[in-house]
């Protein structure tokens, strides 16, 4: 049984004060979800993951950072480790986002490299996967797909894969408020899970939790919660609200 997992992303949005509101506001809206229905994550910028992680303590949430970079010190003006973001009190962390790959350069190669880095400093990487809207109108969403998650996890023990979290995330659904179809995501989702279970075995890949992103909102989370294979979502938008996002949890788990 793959207990479902709800992850906010912020992008580049809220301060510490706002996200200590927005903790406050989602905890009281929450308060009648049990801890085993839902693993509940937020993805608060840099400057304010310690003091999410203070606003979380206690309840069931927990923190991701958004990106970090694979090096554990050094000259590297302007990124942050693996070790720091789990020393401000990240438990995870957003991997290969569409946007780290289109607009600052993120390849196979360093999502690699940096799942490395998340697993050496005992963070639970979200890795993101998805196809741009080219990729898909030529046929090449399986490849493509193939090819990241390949690429991405490459070195990953068993154990590894069936902890980590991998997100599908079609670009093209990414902010544009056209989600993927049941049947697209669902294809998407069952070829990811069986590729996991070709490459690193049935026994790990059963407990990878495979979320859906792009445009999820309240009004579409019943649907796509209700594949198989998709074992909750990456959310963007809709997760800026904290009412917007305690609705699509309570949705998902009722
Ligand atoms: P969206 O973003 O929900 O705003 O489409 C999802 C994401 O980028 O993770």
């Amino acid at each position: 049984m793959r207990i479902p997992v709800f992850a906010a992303n912020w992008k580049m949005h809220k301060s510490g004060l706002e996200a200590m509101a927005w903790v406050r506001e989602f905890a009281l809206l929450t308060r009648e979800l049990s801890a085993d229905a839902a693993e509940v994550v937020i993805a608060p910028p840099f400057t304010a993951i310690a003091v999410a992680a203070e606003a979380v303590r206690g309840s069931h949430l927990t923190v991701a950072g958004q990106n970090l970079y694979f090096e554990r010190e050094g000259a590297f003006t302007g990124e942050v480790s693996a070790g720091m973001l789990k020393a401000a009190g990240a438990l995870s962390v957003i991997i290969g986002h569409s946007e780290r790959r289109r607009l600052f350069g993120d390849t196979d190669e360093s999502v690699r490299r940096k799942v490395a880095a998340a697993h050496g400093a005992g963070l639970t990487p979200i890795v993101c996967v998805g196809e741009t809207l080219d990729e898909r109108e030529r046929g090449d969403t399986l490849a493509v797909l193939d090819a990241q998650v390949r690429a991405g996890l490459d070195g990953c023990s068993g154990d590894q894969i069936g902890a980590l979290i991998l997100a599908y995330e079609p670009v093209w659904a990414i902010g544009t408020g056209r989600n993927a179809t049941a049947v697209e995501a669902g294809d998407a989702h069952a070829h990811i899970r069986r590729r996991l279970r070709e490459w690193f075995g049935g026994a790990y890949a059963e407990h990878t939790r495979i979320l859906y992103g792009g445009s999820v909102k309240p009004e579409n989370i019943r649907e796509l919660i209700g594949l198989a294979d998709v074992d909750g979502a990456l959310v963007g938008g809709a997760s800026l609200d904290a009412a917007s996002f305690a609705s699509i949890v309570k949705k998902a788990t009722s």
